[in-house]
């Protein structure tokens, strides 16, 4: 059933790496399919005992807390609560922004005709999603003071339903007239892929195995040769393996999982960027045609073949034509988001370069300094500078934090601002939230998506659903012009007068979008802004 390479076993313990051996096993030796949520294992009960007994140590001992540095920790700090008004002037707002607090959970079940129910489903779904987010991985573990025990503390890992030899397994002990351990796992077996004079194995293929020898080198050397074999397949878990001597116990984990596999794309080699080649320029239009083709104009004068991708949801399309130019017409008014959604999702490019229809793009459009540092760091998307007509310059930088709040809900904070200045581009920030305007890995834009219900506007709710998924950058010298938004009203063009029509009347059916994706689709019970 299997088949094991004798020699290449001896060379690959003589060599005294890290690795993975791998069986080939023939279908249908896996003994379950783990769909089921994953229990919580008697080896999870005794880290957590482990963990308790831990902190409970030295009652007797008096501790004098440090102030300053215990209120950075968190705390229960999930609390609804906006800045107090200190004083009235002009500009204070702008000078110094004062907190505003929505109560999410308020807001929404207030106007919810059954607002227990909403909440009872709410925790069932989300306990679901802990269910299947649940990973062993996860669990702290102690590792004991003076274990006789050798064994790895992270890196092992593991192909589904596949075999690996456990590396750096040992005992250091004082002689005795009998040397034991144990190994026990929950998720696979234990085996040995060779044998060692002098040493009793018991429970081969088994989930607990015993190792014993009246000569400790020979056990170590047995130890050598122990493999585990991944029994339930799960695409990505871990599994605690518990290792145990005569009054000592450990526990580490192996990973549990498919390799991740990369998508690169070939854009062909380059030595200066060719942004037609890496690329693509997305954006939506509504009503708007006038101003959409005023930006593809634009772009055309620095970037004459460059793909733009556009999504059009208008009642009564008008053709858009020329080269190198995707025109997809969508069902009348299905929104923002869901245009997003379209327009990214055709990029076959590295790159995707978010615009709005009504930008203009000028000299200071460098794209090449978006596509600069997305390949130079870990960046996945990066943000630029808006220019409004009246001269004034946005980036629009965030940052983004969420507290945890019990079974009430978290609590999301935005604050304008930024984490830190990118070493080697003064002019770039590293935040969590940037402005409509940006450049991005398409596969990771394209992986956190933009929720097609967000249908009149919606913007900060793309970098919630990426927080995490995304490492958000912002330079503020790739700039765009922002044709502008305020008009004369003797100057405005008909479809001007119906797109605002559209674009701004914001029903309250509208804001119970809102409150219920944050409230339910996000689970927070409040919002907090500056
Ligand atoms: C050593 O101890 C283990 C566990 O107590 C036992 O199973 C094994 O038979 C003993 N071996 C020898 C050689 O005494
Ligand atoms: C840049 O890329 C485009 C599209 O792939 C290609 O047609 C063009 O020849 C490239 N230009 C250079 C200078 O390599
Ligand atoms: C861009 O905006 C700036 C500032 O408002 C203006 O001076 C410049 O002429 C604009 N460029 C274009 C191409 O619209």
């Amino acid at each position: 059933m299997r088949a094991c390479h004798k020699k290449s076993l001896g060379l690959i313990v003589l060599s005294g790496l890290v690795l993975a051996l791998f069986y080939v096993w023939s279908p249908g030796t896996s003994s379950g399919v783990d769909i089921q949520p994953r229990q919580r294992s008697e080896i999870h009960e005794l880290l957590e005992r482990k963990a308790l007994n831990a902190i409970s140590d030295y009652p007797d001992i008096t501790y004098n807390i440090k102030e300053d540095v215990a209120c950075r920790l968190a705390r229960n700090t999930c609390v609804c609560l906006a800045d107090k008004e200190s004083f009235r002037l002009p500009f204070a707002n702008l000078l110094f922004p004062r907190v505003w607090a929505h109560k999410l959970d308020l807001a929404f079940l207030k106007k919810h005709p059954d607002p227990e129910g909403v909440k009872q489903h709410r925790a069932q779904e989300y306990s679901s999603f802990q269910k299947r987010s649940y990973n062993p991985a996860d669990v702290p573990i102690l590792a004991e003071a003076n274990s006789p025990l050798q064994y790895p503390t992270q890196g092992v890992e593991v192909r589904p339903l596949k075999t690996i030899i456990i590396p750096g397994l040992g005992l250091k002990e004082k002689t005795r007239p009998n040397h034991t351990v144990y190994l026990t796992a929950t998720q696979g077996t234990f085996d040995v892929a060779a044998t060692v004079g002098m040493v009793s194995v018991k429970g081969e293929g088994e989930k607990h195995m015993i190792l014993s020898s009246p000569l400790l080198s020979a056990l170590n050397k047995q130890l050598q040769f122990v493999t585990y074999t991944n029994t339930v397949f799960h695409p990505s878990t871990a599994e605690t393996v518990q290792f145990a001597t005569e009054g000592h116990q450990s526990f580490f984990t192996i990973k549990v999982g498919h390799r991740i596999i990369p998508k690169l794309y070939n854009s062909g080699y380059q030595r200066e960027y060719n942004i037609s080649a890496i690329v693509t320029i997305a954006t939506k239009t509504f009503l708007r045609y006038d101003k959409l083709k005023e930006l593809i104009d634009s772009i055309r004068q620095y970037y004459p073949t460059v793909t733009i991708v556009i999504a059009d949801d208008n009642e009564h399309p008008q053709q858009v034509t020329g080269p190198h130019i995707e025109h997809y017409i969508m069902p009348f008014g299905k929104g923002w988001f869901a245009g997003r959604n379209l327009a990214v999702s055709q990029v076959t490019t590295k790159y995707v370069l978010w615009v709005d229809d009504d930008f203009i793009f000028t000299a200071n459009t460098k794209l090449e300094n978006m596509v600069d540092i997305l390949e130079k760091t870990t960046l996945d998307l990066v943000g630029g500078a808006v220019r409004e007509a009246t001269g004034y310059t946005a980036t629009y930088r965030h940052t983004i934090s969420v507290e945890e709040g019990g079974e009430e809900g978290d609590c999301l904070h935005f604050r304008k601002g930024y984490h830190h200045v990118i070493e080697g581009f003064p002019n770039c920030v590293v935040a969590d939230a940037v402005i409509n305007f940006f450049m991005g890995r398409t596969y990771k834009v394209q992986q956190v998506g933009f929720d097609p219900r967000l249908a009149r506007r919606g913007h900060l709710e793309f970098f919630i659903d990426a927080l995490g998924y995304l490492h958000i950058g912002s330079c503020h010298d790739v700039i765009v012009n922002h044709t502008s938004k305020i008009h004369l009203p003797w100057t405005k063009t008909e479809s001007q007068k119906a797109y605002e029509k559209f674009r701004y009347t914001s029903s309250s059916s509208e804001s119970d979008l809102y409150n219920e994706i944050f409230y339910f689709k996000n689970r927070f019970k409040c919002m907090t802004s500056n």
